[in-house]
């Protein structure tokens, strides 16, 4: 008989994340299907070094865990002090999962609605919520905007899985003209 006593594992997730992206082709798909591996994943974090928990001086720290050979998901840690927040910013036409190790977050929410231009974009505010420690989220375009910041006094850390190397994302900024946004494109940094 195989009992198993061991927490799951990164290594666990990877082999079963690799399993979905090799049985699935519908964005949907695996966007739910990993949100439910997500779920398990950070139910403990045993398996996260402590080099790789390490705030950063300079906003949230950002921390790569894996990438798919095939480029076909990427998993990522953050972490977050107090105050931090990201730019209301796109996921570069890909899926999304986050889930909440430690600490709450509040995930804004908007949806994009079409350019107006080259470079201005209607994005249609959808809500707000805070997520909670042991919770998931998911984006899926075109409902893939957001900012992310800390609720509350408690530092954060989050685990984020995308449908492929995230290396650049846009980020907006108001025109001053209701739903309208200005996107100039952002390169992804890492902490370490
Ligand atoms: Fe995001």
């Amino acid at each position: 008989m195989n009992y198993k006593t061991e927490a799951y594992q990164l290594e666990d997730f990877i082999r079963e994340m690799t399993d979905i992206v090799e049985k699935t082709d519908s964005e949907a798909d695996r966007v739910s299907k990993a949100e439910h591996l997500v779920g398990k994943l950070i139910r403990s974090i045993s398996w996260l070094t402590e080099d790789k928990r390490k705030p950063s001086n300079e906003g949230y720290a950002r921390y790569s865990l894996y990438v798919d050979p095939q480029d076909r998901f990427e998993v990522l840690v953050l972490v977050w002090q107090p105050g931090h927040k990201t730019s209301l910013h796109d996921h570069d036409g890909t899926w999304g999962v986050e889930g909440i190790v430690s600490g709450q977050v509040r995930v804004t929410n908007y949806i994009q609605e079409g350019n107006v231009s080259k470079n201005v974009v209607r994005l249609r505010h959808t809500g707000s919520i805070v997520v909670q420690e042991q919770d998931t989220g998911t984006l899926l375009p075109p409902a893939d905007c957001h900012t992310l910041e800390v609720e509350g006094d408690q530092p954060a850390i989050t685990i984020h899985v995308y449908g492929k190397q995230l290396c650049h994302f846009k980020v907006f900024e108001p025109t001053g003209e209701k739903e309208l946004y200005n996107a100039k494109v952002s390169y992804v940094k890492y902490s370490g």
